[in-house]
């Protein structure tokens, strides 16, 4: 774990706007910029609501967004992006129209594909300008400096990460994650828990992260019961917006571990969400980094509002509970993932160095199995 003589780069958006009908600043900027034609990238849902943002001159929308987005989706947003001359890119939903957005913007004026563009630093600078709103409080991207995309080929996820993906201008409004669906709340939020609990658990984890993600960890255990109990609680949504900033600010210089590794496979091979999958692995990779991070593993315990403990057996029961609590399903048996598939999965995530190598206890196959196993 670093200490306080230990450098490190935290990249913000050039701007950030928290709070109700901060959306419309998306126009504002574009009219201080003079911007005639404008880009959004959004699922189906947001894209009926485009005027939230105020946009001026020539507005063309990709509307076809889904989770989980892929190479082929990526490549039909770029098209349509060169296609309408936009000269400013906004991502505007949860992480998959963000994601979408950041690389659309990357690559506009780069003749390279997504495959020549993934991993740390290879974007070149942009030359539109970029912004992001988030409509689920969640993965964080529009803080962030990462992007991703399944690339079909081989079932996994490309990351993109770089300074020149992070956005010129984010807005945060949680009056528009009041439709969020419950069960969608409750993905999202453990999304963002886990970019929180992980980043604090990281080999990485920096005392400049530790503050956002355990004040994330806080927000999230006191607000997301409240958010699903009444999805229009806006307090409980501001709050639950505001955690999942923090996560996106922990992922930019600490990024996440085996937790995020681990639940992966769950998406790429067998499409579970993002924020389920990860809810499904949470309490196992706790659990299992426990013994070496057993004072940080009892601070996430605390901040949730559960009773500490260092032993792995009780961490695992009490964190299963909270998720299992605010009616996320466990099991990865009773989300239709073939008990024969979990070798394939285990070989899979065993694979993702780039964050296994964060975790604080040394991880592979043989352990990422036997998490499978009880996961199941
Ligand atoms: N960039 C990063 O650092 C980062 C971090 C974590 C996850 N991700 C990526 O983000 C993606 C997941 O993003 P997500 O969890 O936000 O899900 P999502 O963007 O796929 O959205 C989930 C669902 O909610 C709907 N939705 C979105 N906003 C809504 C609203 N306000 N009201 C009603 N419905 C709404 C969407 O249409 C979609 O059906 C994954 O591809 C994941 O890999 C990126
Ligand atoms: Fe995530």
């Amino acid at each position: 774990m670093a200490d306080l003589l230990t450098p490190i780069e935290l990249v913000f958006p050039g701007r950030v706007h928290f709070g109700p009908g901060t959306a419309a600043t998306i126009g504002a900027f574009a009219r201080e910029r003079q911007f005639g034609k404008t880009f959004v990238v959004a699922d189906a849902f947001n894209a009926t609501r485009v005027g939230v943002l105020d946009l001026p001159g020539a507005v063309a929308i990709f509307a076809e967004v889904t989770r989980e987005p892929d190479i082929p989706m990526l490549e039909a947003a770029l098209g349509a992006a060169r296609a309408s001359g936009a000269e400013f890119v906004v991502g505007f939903g949860g992480g998959s129209a963000m994601d979408l957005a950041k690389i659309v913007a990357a690559l506009l004026e780069d003749a390279r594909g997504v495959t020549e563009i993934a991993g740390p630093e290879k974007v070149h600078p942009r030359k539109v300008a970029l912004a992001m709103v988030a409509t689920t409080a969640g993965t964080g991207s529009e803080a962030g400096m990462r992007a991703l995309v399944t690339d079909p080929a081989t079932q996994a996820k490309l990351a993109v990460q770089s300074r020149h993906i992070v956005a010129d201008i984010a807005a945060v409004d949680a009056d528009l994650m009041l439709s969020v669906p419950a069960h969608v709340t409750a993905e999202t939020g453990v999304d963002a828990l886990a970019h929180c609990a992980e980043g604090y658990t990281s080999k990485r984890a920096h005392p400049l992260a530790d503050t956002f993600a355990l004040a994330g960890i806080r927000l999230i255990g006191r607000h997301l019961p409240r958010a699903i109990a009444d999805g229009g609680d806006r307090e409980a949504r501001a709050a639950l917006a505001l955690a999942a900033f923090w996560g996106g600010i922990c992922l930019g210089p600490v990024n996440t571990h085996a937790g995020h590794a681990v639940a992966y496979p769950l998406g790429t091979r067998h499409h579970v969400s993002h924020g389920a999958a990860n809810a499904v692995i949470f309490p196992h990779v706790l659990a299992f980094n426990a013994p070496a991070v057993p004072e940080r593993t009892a601070d996430i315990l605390t901040a949730l509002g559960l009773e500490p403990s260092q032993d792995p057996a009780t961490v695992r029961e009490r964190a299963y509970g909270w998720c299992r609590g605010i009616g996320i399903e466990m099991r990865m048996s009773a989300r239709g993932i073939p008990e024969g598939d979990l070798d394939a999965m285990a070989k899979d995530a065993a694979g993702i160095r780039r964050l296994l190598d964060n975790n604080p206890r040394d991880i592979g196959e043989a352990d990422i199995l036997k998490i499978y196993r009880d996961a199941w």
